[in-house]
């Protein structure tokens, strides 16, 4: 018997045995015998290192097609078995459809930040853009600018936390105690080309170094300014009417304007709404003067003072217009009847869950900006 024909007839054997193999370990097992290491056909790849030229041109072909054909059978009944073991597998598996899936967890969105989202949808429809600040403050920004000199009694009214740094223009630093200062920093940022019209809200955490039942020392507010050659107090009223109108998705809200004293607007105004108790809850609407009925302090406001104008750069010759600010939890509590405000910042997971909103419950003025979760 000549080698090549040896060597077909250890092929055919081979290859039978690959294409009867009913498993991967008996197909890995011939695979090894034949391909591995100490394989009879990788052996005989070996022996092509020894051969002359000639002979090695007509062996080399002869070896690498039998080694092909031992490959390829592998690889197809490599294929037919792993088919096979799918379906078997499909076969004994039940998928049941109907059954309902497991809940994911999912966290909720915070009441003051739904409240926040639905300021912001209102007064975007009111061309009212939403700026920002940081909430570490100089002193400059925070009081200076707003026209409350260092010496001004108001500093010492707002319960100031400082910090013992002190920034580059030597100013000290201090977690902000309004939201005011965005004024001064919106117009700053637009006066370098001698001033342009402003709308903007700006609300944010504030903190003031107190707390009891109605009172945590962080709390939010929004801030509104609007700044252009004509604006008036009536400007301001109807905006702020119409703000809490959408917010409290009322057609009866009525506002009442009390002079006021803030350094940074004149002349200034607090605001008011009229509201009612029902059943120990209390419901915004109606005139305060009406039976059964009373006022709610909302907020303070005014016309911008011009020196606050003249430091941020706007001549105020030429430009004026109203600020506004407003406590954001006493109106989350108000519109979703939350009654004690340090449950807000307990970070107790039941109160979330219950007052909590769903991530997909966004506030849009069409489908109503209160919409409960
Ligand atoms: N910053 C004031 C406060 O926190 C509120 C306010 C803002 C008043 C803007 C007038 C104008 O009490």
């Amino acid at each position: 018997m000549t080698d090549s024909s040896e060597h077909e007839a250890k092929l055919t054997q081979t290859l039978e045995r690959l294409h009867a193999a009913d498993d991967l370990d008996t197909l890995e097992a011939i695979r090894v015998e034949a391909l591995g290491k100490q394989g009879w056909l990788n052996a005989l790849m070996k022996t092509l290192g020894k051969m002359s030229p000639e002979e090695r041109q007509t062996e080399g072909p002869r070896l690498q097609g039998m080694r092909a054909r031992v490959a390829d059978a592998i690889e197809d009944r490599k294929a037919v078995l792993e088919a096979a073991a799918l379906e078997a597998k499909l076969a004994t598996e039940i998928l049941d459809l109907t059954l309902p899936a497991p809940q994911a967890p999912q966290g909720s969105v915070h009441p003051v930040s739904q409240v926040m989202d639905e300021i912001a949808e209102i007064f975007a429809d009111l061309g009212f853009a939403v700026a920002t600040g940081p909430e570490i403050e100089d002193e400059w920004h925070n009081f200076s600018a707003l026209n409350m000199a260092e010496t001004h009694p108001a500093r010492a009214e707002h319960d100031t936390f400082y910090f013992h740094d002190r920034d580059a223009d030597d100013h000290r630093m201090l977690l902000r105690t309004h939201t005011s200062p965005v004024q001064i920093r919106t117009m700053k940022g637009l006066s370098a080309n001698k001033g342009e019209p402003v709308r903007i809200i700006a609300p944010g955490r504030v903190y003031r170094s107190d707390s009891d039942a109605t009172h945590t020392p962080m709390f939010h507010q929004v801030e509104g300014l609007a700044i252009d050659r004509d604006i008036h107090l009536g400007h301001l009223k109807w905006t702020l009417e119409t703000f809490f109108k959408a917010l409290f998705e009322r057609d009866d809200i009525v506002l009442r304007l009390r002079p006021s004293y803030f350094p940074f607007t004149e002349p200034s105004v607090e605001f008011d709404v009229g509201y009612s108790n029902e059943g120990g809850r209390r419901v915004v609407g109606g005139h305060g003067d009406a039976e059964g009925h009373d006022w709610m302090e909302l907020g303070g406001s005014g016309m911008v003072n011009r020196r606050v104008l003249e430091h941020a750069g706007y001549d105020p010759d030429e430009w004026q217009g109203f600020a506004f600010g407003l406590g954001i939890d006493r109106l989350a509590m108000l519109k979703y009847g939350m009654n004690d405000l340090r449950a807000f910042f307990d970070g107790d997971g039941r109160w979330l869950s219950h007052y909590g909103f769903s991530p997909f419950d966004q506030p849009t003025l069409s489908g109503g900006v209160g919409a409960r979760a």
